[in-house]
């Protein structure tokens, strides 16, 4: 698997300006990068997609249905681990594709599924580039986001001078590289993030624990490693396989979580507690499974160590995190929760409201600061709602420079 930001994919569709793709493929690899082509069908019929699997070192992407791709749901995984997707050269018919939100080939159906940013460079006759609706198509996906680097004049394949032709090999990775770069805001950053619930164990079939999923942190996690930080997740036991690139330390007890969060905090800038880690465990515990009529009515527990609390009072230049699983007064818990703690920011949700919070995939956060501002998200996916948290530790981080 690619590192985290390392991973380029390069659209190519029918233009003759496909022969400069090959030299755009190597600039990204001489900058670091790994590229992935994803052709167009008719892309295929102007040049093997041999060529491209052999430049790059992977298989070129044609036909969402050939086997193997079907079988990983590859342009969903290519989605998830692409930094940055280019398309070069751009057909007239691709743009049109991408505007509408067409899906009926690898290339477009992976454009409707990316996050990351996309760069277009248009290749095509200049009545084509000129025409009113290519343009159209052009002004709504910059409007979406889409950045688009101007074709040149000149010497065009059909034989005609005048707009239209793809820009120059260097043009395009440099604008490419400029937009993987920018989008590197935790570069030189270390993130620490816990994410799942803990287990409290009775014995070795018995354990106290809670409903957490884990996607919370994970999504943290995900998206510090999109934006350059060294990211070191502490994690309990929960059924997701973490991020490509973040240090992976699994844990099981709240004691354990402590001990690996004390043991890393001090290389931190920024701390992000996402974990549910248990309040009690059982004052006694056994290494044999008991048998139930052996077990005694009642049992009696201790509470855990507040690691959040702890490090609310250790912390020096660390942005601190707290996420708190309210009922009832969300506002009032987390005010009361971020005072008590000593932290920069506390996300609170509302776990009584069904469909949100743990095990799902959506959430709604409330961000209460020191300030005393407290900013609801809106409902959103964990995915999106990372995105906004980060955010807002990015600003925090800085006004510790
Ligand atoms: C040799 C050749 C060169 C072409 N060059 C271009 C081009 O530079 N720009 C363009 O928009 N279409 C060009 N076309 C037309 C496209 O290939 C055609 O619109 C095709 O349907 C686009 O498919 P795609 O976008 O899925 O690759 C060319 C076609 C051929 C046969």
């Amino acid at each position: 698997m690619t590192g985290p930001g390392r991973l380029v994919v390069l659209g190519v569709s029918s233009s003759v300006g496909i022969y400069k793709a090959c030299e755009i493929l190597r600039g990204f690899q001489k900058a670091g990068f790994e590229v992935q082509v994803v052709m167009t069908p008719n892309a295929a019929k102007l040049v093997s997609p041999r060529l491209f699997s052999a430049l790059s070192g992977r298989r070129a992407a044609v036909d969402p249905f050939d086997d193997e791709e079907a079988r990983r749901i590859g342009h969903v995984r290519l989605a998830q681990e692409a930094a940055l997707l280019v398309v070069a050269p751009a057909t007239a018919n691709i743009i049109a594709k991408f505007a509408s939100g067409l899906a009926d080939d690898f290339l477009s159906t992976l454009h409707l599924a990316v996050t990351c940013p996309v760069l277009i460079a248009p290749a095509m006759n200049e009545a084509m580039y000129l025409h009113p609706q290519t343009q159209e198509n052009i002004k709504r996906l910059k409007a979406r986001g889409a950045e688009f680097i101007e074709p040149g004049s000149g010497y065009l394949a059909c034989g005609d001078e005048g707009w239209g032709r793809l820009a120059p090999v260097e043009a395009v990775v440099q604008a490419g590289l400029r937009r993987l770069e920018a989008g590197r805001t935790l570069a030189k950053k270390t993130v620490l993030v816990t994410a799942g619930p803990t287990r409290e164990r009775l014995d070795p079939v018995r354990f106290l624990s809670n409903p957490s999923s884990g996607r919370m942190g994970y999504a943290l996690a995900a998206e510090a490693l999109r934006r350059g930080a060294r990211t070191i997740l502490i994690t309990g036991p929960v059924s997701l396989v973490p991020p490509a690139g973040a240090e992976t330390v699994r844990v099981e007890s709240a004691e354990e979580m402590r001990s690996e969060v004390l043991a890393r905090f001090g290389e931190a800038d920024a701390v992000l507690m996402a974990a549910a880690v248990s309040d009690f465990r059982f004052s006694q515990t056994r290494s044999e499974k008991a048998r139930k009529e052996d077990l005694p009515e009642t049992w009696r527990l201790v509470r855990n160590a507040d690691i959040l609390a702890e490090l609310g009072r250790l912390k020096t230049r660390q942005v601190l995190v707290g996420f708190a699983a309210e009922t009832g007064d969300v506002e009032e818990g987390a005010r009361r929760k971020l005072r008590e703690k000593n932290c920069d920011l506390l996300a609170a949700n509302d776990v009584s409201r069904k469909g949100l919070g743990f095990e799902s995939e959506d959430n709604e956060l409330l961000l209460v600061e020191p300030s005393g501002t407290a900013t609801p998200t809106g409902r959103a996916p964990k995915t999106e709602l990372s995105r906004i948290v980060l955010d807002r530790v990015e600003v925090l981080l800085e006004r510790r420079r």
